[in-house]
C-alpha cells in the first residue's frame, strides 16, 4: 500500500539515533501520522533538535520545526521516553574497529530498549550489518531483557536503509526498502510500517537477505569505483582521457553502468560495509573476499595518487611542495554534503601538511568543529584572492556552492580531481 500522507495518528514510534538516517525517518513518520520519539544518546543533538536546528542536510531546519509545532515528534535523550511503543527502528552507527565490526552501538540500544518492549510491539534494525545480527544478536539481547519471545511476543525484522544524503532525485520515499521479518507475522508487520512511510517495499524471506543485499549493494559500488580507479591512474600513464573514455563507454545502453574516479571513497558505508562482509566470511569460512581485499587496496591508495599528481603538477611548474601554496577545495567525502566522516580529503591534506605545503582548505558544508585532522586552523573561505595566491587549487569535492567560473578564471593551476564541467583549462585526475 503505498504511503499516504493524511496525518492520522497512527501509533507510537521510537527512532533510535537521530543521525543521517533516523532523523529523515523521522520526520516523515511525523508527517504521515507517527507520534515519534527521535531517542539519541548525544545531548547536544538532541538540545538542537528541539531548538529546531537541524544538522543533517536532507532535513531543512523549517521541516524540523514544523514537525516540532506539529506536537508528534518529540527529541529525547532518555529511554524511558521509549514505553508503550508500537515500532521502534534502530539507526545506530556500525563502524569499524581494528578492522573488525563494532556492533556496541547495536548492543547497547538493544539492551536499553529490552525493558521497554511490550506485547504485539514491532523492532526493526536499520543500521548496517552483516548477515545474522538481527536473529543472533539482537534477538536474544531484547529476549534476555524483556522476558517475551521474538517472533511469539513481539515482532523483529530487519530494512537496510538506502539514503543518499544530498540525492534529491531518489529519496527516502521514493527509493524502493527491502523489509524481512524474522518469521511471516513479523514480515507482515515491518512491512505494515514502512508501507506507511515509503512508496514502494520489496519483501525477502529472511532477515539474512536483507542484511546481505545492503551489503552486496555498497560493494557492487565499492568494486567499480576501484576498477575505473584504478583505470584512470593507468589511462594517464598511457596518455588516455579516462573520463572520455567512460563517456564513451556509457553510451552502452545495456550491460554497462557509470562510475567515474576520484580522489578515494569515504562517508559511513563504502569505507566500511565491503569490510564488514569480509570479515564474516573470513570468520565463518576461513577465506578471504578477494574482491573486496582488492578494491580497498585500489580505494585506499587514492589519496597517495591525487598527492603524487599534485607533486607532479608543482614539478611541472618547477616548484616543490614544500613551501608552495595549496588551496583545497572540499573536505566532505562527496558533493553538496557536510559528511567527512572517512572522507579522503582530510587525508591528502595532512599528507601535503607533512610535506612541507603551505595548505589551505575551503569547505562550507563541512562544520569547523566537524573539521577532522585539525584542520580548522586552515579553514578559509573560496575568494578570488585565495584562489589567485595558490601554486595550485585541488578539486577534491565538487560541491555545486562553489564559484567555478571565478576558480576558472582566477587560478594559476587546477588539478581536477571531479571533472568539474566549468574547469576547462584545469588539469584531471
Ligand atoms: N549515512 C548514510 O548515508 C547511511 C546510508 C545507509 C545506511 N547507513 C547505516 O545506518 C546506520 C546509521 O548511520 P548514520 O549515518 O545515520 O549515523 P550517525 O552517526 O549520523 O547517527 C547515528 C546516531 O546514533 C546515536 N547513537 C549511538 N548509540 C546510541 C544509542 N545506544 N542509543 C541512542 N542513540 C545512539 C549517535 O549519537 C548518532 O547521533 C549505520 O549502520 C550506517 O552504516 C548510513
Amino acid at each position: 500500500m503505498p504511503a499516504d500522507s493524511a496525518a492520522e495518528v497512527r501509533g507510537k514510534l521510537v527512532v533510535v539515533g537521530q543521525g543521517y538516517v533516523g532523523l529523515p525517518l523521522s520526520m516523515r513518520a511525523v508527517e504521515v501520522g507517527w507520534d515519534v520519539v527521535g531517542l539519541d544518546l548525544d545531548a547536544r543533538r538532541v538540545d538542537r533538535l528541539a531548538a529546531g536546528d537541524s544538522y543533517v542536510e536532507d532535513v531543512t531546519s523549517g521541516e524540523l520545526r514544523s514537525a516540532l509545532d506539529s506536537g508528534r515528534f518529540k527529541p529525547s535523550v532518555d529511554y524511558a521516553d521509549c514505553s508503550d511503543f508500537d515500532v521502534v527502528v534502530i539507526t545506530v552507527p556500525t563502524p569499524l574497529q581494528d578492522g573488525a565490526p563494532d556492533l556496541t552501538y547495536i548492543e547497547q540500544s538493544s539492551a536499553a530498549l529490552a525493558s521497554h518492549i511490550r506485547r504485539g510491539a514491532t523492532v526493526i534494525l536499520e543500521s548496517t550489518t552483516y548477515p545474522g545480527t538481527t536473529e543472533e544478536l539482537v534477538a536474544p539481547l531484547l529476549e534476555q531483557g524483556s522476558g517475551l519471545k521474538a517472533g511469539v511476543d513481539f515482532h523483529l525484522g530487519y530494512s537496510p536503509e538506502r539514503i543518499d544524503p544530498g540525492n534529491r532525485a531518489w529519496t527516502f520515499v521514493t527509493t524502493p526498502k527491502v523489509v524481512s521479518g524474522i518469521d511471516p507475522v513479523s514480515l507482515a508487520a515491518v512491512q505494515g510500517f514502512y508501507d506507511t512511510v515509503v512508496e514502494k517495499t520489496v519483501p525477502v524471506s529472511t532477515p539474512r537477505e536483507a542484511e546481505l543485499s545492503k551489503l552486496l549493494e555498497n560493494t557492487f559500488r565499492h568494486v567499480n569505483i576501484a576498477l575505473v580507479n584504478e583505470m584512470a591512474m593507468y589511462a594517464k600513464e598511457l596518455g588516455i582521457d579516462i573520463w572520455e573514455t567512460i563517456d564513451a563507454a556509457a553510451t552502452k545502453p545495456f550491460g554497462f553502468m557509470k562510475f567515474t574516479p576520484g580522489p578515494g571513497v569515504g562517508g559511513h558505508c563504502l569505507p566500511i560495509d565491503p569490510s564488514y562482509l569480509s570479515w564474516q566470511v573470513k570468520q565463518a569460512l576461513g577465506a578471504s573476499f578477494r574482491f573486496v581485499e582488492l578494491a580497498n587496496d585500489v580505494n585506499d591508495h587514492m589519496p597517495e595518487y591525487v598527492v603524487r599528481r599534485v607533486a607532479a603538477s608543482l614539478n611541472a611548474q618547477r616548484k616543490p611542495v614544500n613551501g608552495s601554496r595549496l588551496l583545497l577545495l572540499g573536505l566532505a567525502y562527496k558533493k553538496n554534503t557536510g559528511d567527512a566522516r572517512e572522507s579522503p580529503a582530510p587525508r591528502i591534506a595532512e599528507m601535503l601538511i607533512q610535506m612541507g605545503g603551505d595548505v589551505r582548505v575551503v569547505d562550507p558544508l563541512v562544520e569547523a568543529s566537524a573539521t577532522v585532522g585539525g584542520l580548522g586552523d586552515r579553514m578559509v573561505e573560496l575568494t578570488a584572492d585565495e584562489v589567485a595566491a595558490a601554486d595550485l587549487v585541488v578539486v577534491l569535492t565538487d560541491h555545486d556552492s562553489f564559484d567555478y567560473a571565478m576558480v576558472e578564471e582566477s587560478a594559476a593551476h587546477v588539478l581536477d580531481c571531479r571533472r568539474v564541467p566549468e574547469l576547462v583549462s584545469a588539469e584531471r585526475l
